[in-house]
């Protein structure tokens, strides 16, 4: 299988746990799974044959977390053609915020299927009002994400 490339956003690492969860759960001797923080990530760096997954908080008013807002600017600025690039997305909100519960992730995802990507799966969603583990809910999330995928081809 091609590599898994795990990206978050994050101002209070909840993402970050779930990131690194999700990679252990689906890292093994034949998959090649890396994490990084999108602060850490350039958008040169985006591959047309890796599957990236993305876990993204929400802050101000439906906002994205501040590490995740340079890699935002950069697409909307640059605009690359991510044709061929296929990627799932993880949300992290909470619904006491209910007008823009989600938004970061809905957001990032907006723009990545505007530039060309393809989204597989559902995005999935965390509410931090649950208390449900954050890792958790993204392993079980995913997995479904890559039953989803082996079910297409
Ligand atoms: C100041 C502040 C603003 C927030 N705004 C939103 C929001 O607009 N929508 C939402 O769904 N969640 C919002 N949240 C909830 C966070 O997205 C949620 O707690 C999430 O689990 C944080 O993940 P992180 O630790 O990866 O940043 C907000 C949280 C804080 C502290």
């Amino acid at each position: 299988m091609m590599k898994i490339q795990v990206l978050f956003g994050t101002e209070s690492g909840n993402a970050e746990v779930a990131a690194e969860d999700l990679a252990e759960s689906v890292r093994n001797d034949s998959q090649e799974v890396e994490v990084q923080d999108l602060s850490s990530f350039s958008i040169s760096e985006l591959q047309h044959d890796s599957m990236y997954v993305f876990l993204c908080s929400t802050y101000g008013e439906g906002d994205l977390p501040n590490t995740a807002l340079p890699f935002y600017a950069d697409l909307s600025v640059v605009r690359p053609d991510l044709s061929g690039m296929r990627y799932a997305m993880f949300g992290l909100g909470d619904t006491f915020y209910t007008e823009t519960y989600g938004h970061g992730a809905t957001k990032l995802d907006d723009k990545l299927t505007e530039l060309g990507a393809q989204r597989v799966g559902e995005i999935g969603r965390y509410d931090a009002s649950t208390w449900e583990p954050v890792g958790e809910c993204a392993v079980a999330w995913f997995a479904g994400v890559l039953e989803d995928v082996s079910a297409v081809r």
